[in-house]
């Protein structure tokens, strides 16, 4: 049975399709960090108009890469939120035009599940299924959320961000110190060249819900560090290389971050990733999981998956492959499998929506 899955919550547009939840035939991604990059953070009116550029075409060669036609569609499953409500709506739109052409059922996904499917469905396709209960750490630039996932995929929230998420706090202090957006990927990159324990951030104590995060402190405290050390040069000088290269070679951010920058980053990347693992490895416990999966655009980073290996979990840490982390539709197909199974789908009425809940 295959599913053509179709995302566009936020920056990328991205078809795919994928046969009974587990095999990916294909999965496109068109990316538009060309266009915002420049704006340091992402504009929700020029991402719906390079999504209603990118639609067609990119659904068209997630079909054709698939060698798969319309007719052999089981569901069409779409993105129906959280996310850019304008971005969310091309997608949907489109995803429901097909299926009232075709009569394929139309099955909505919420984004993050989608997230927590990428490695639902690499487990299941290598042979070694994802064991329940499941705690899920969502990571991305939108969402840093904690969910218990039960057989059957019924999901309970746990705790989540109260203010930025931690890709956001990536991107942010990324942008702060000049090296462009998004900051995640680029911090990752230059984080093993300086000393994780050079600065110390505190760790942020929540009130309530021990298990909620916050990462708007540790935001202000890297925003007090970067005034107090005269650092308005060299942000310039990688501002200026940003304008002349728009993708920078590890050489050519290494020139223009001195060491102190270097230990900085590193010590940024190293409170987050305490943070995040801190609170998984507790909510593990408290629910007695089997499996950690940790996915979303933030799961990507490599000091993250070398602390989850290293930590002292209660329960093995799953990742999603990288190309399955960042959103793609493949994830969006693999979500809406469980749902097919059980004829559970939508109709034409089904509505965008930014803050769509999960649990
Ligand atoms: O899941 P995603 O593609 O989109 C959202 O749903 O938000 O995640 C994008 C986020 C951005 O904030 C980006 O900086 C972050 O994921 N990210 C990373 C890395 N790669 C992407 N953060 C840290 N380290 C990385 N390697
Ligand atoms: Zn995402």
């Amino acid at each position: 049975m295959r599913i053509l899955g179709i995302e566009t919550s936020c920056d990328e547009t991205a078809a795919a399709v994928v046969e009974d939840g587990v095999a990916i035939l294909s999965s496109v991604v068109a990316s538009q960090l060309e266009t915002h990059g420049r704006y340091g953070g992402v504009v929700p009116e020029l991402a719906s108009r390079e999504h209603l550029r990118a639609i067609v075409p990119v659904t068209r060669e997630a079909l054709s890469r698939a060698r798969t036609t319309l007719a052999d569609l089981s569901a069409i499953a779409v993105t129906a939120g959280p996310g850019l409500v304008g971005s969310l709506l091309v997608g949907l739109t489109y995803a429901k035009a097909l299926s009232f052409a075709t009569g394929v059922p139309l099955i909505g996904v919420n984004h993050i599940e989608g997230h927590i499917h990428a490695v639902v469905l690499e487990c299941a396709r290598d042979g070694r299924p994802v064991e329940y209960p499941a705690l899920a750490l969502v990571v991305s630039g939108g969402h840093t959320h904690l969910f218990e996932v039960r057989e059957g995929f019924s999901y309970r929230l746990l705790g989540k961000t109260r203010d930025d998420a931690a890709g956001e706090a990536f991107d942010k202090v990324g942008k702060l110190l000049g090296f462009g957006y998004p900051g995640g990927p680029v911090i990752d990159r230059l984080a093993p060249y300086g000393n994780p324990r050079a600065v110390r951030f505190t760790l942020a104590r929540m009130k309530g819900n021990a298990l909620d995060f916050s990462f708007s402190g540790l935001k202000t405290a890297v925003l007090r560090w970067v005034e107090s050390h005269d650092l308005a040069a060299e942000i310039g000088t990688r501002r200026d290389v940003l304008r002349a290269a728009p993708h920078p070679s590890l050489e050519q951010w290494l020139a223009v971050t001195p060491q102190t920058t270097r230990d900085l980053l590193a010590s940024f990347q190293r409170t987050v990733i305490e943070e995040l693992l801190r609170r998984a490895a507790a909510s593990a416990e408290s629910i007695g999981a089997r499996t950690l999966i940790v996915s979303g655009g933030v799961a990507c980073n490599s000091g993250l998956r070398a602390a989850a290996r290293d930590a002292r979990l209660p329960c093995p840490a799953l990742f999603p492959s990288p190309g399955l982390s960042t959103d793609n539709a493949a994830m969006i197909a693999a979500a809406a499998f469980p749902r097919l199974a059980r004829k559970q789908f939508d109709d034409l009425t089904l509505p965008a929506r930014a803050n769509l809940a999960l649990a």
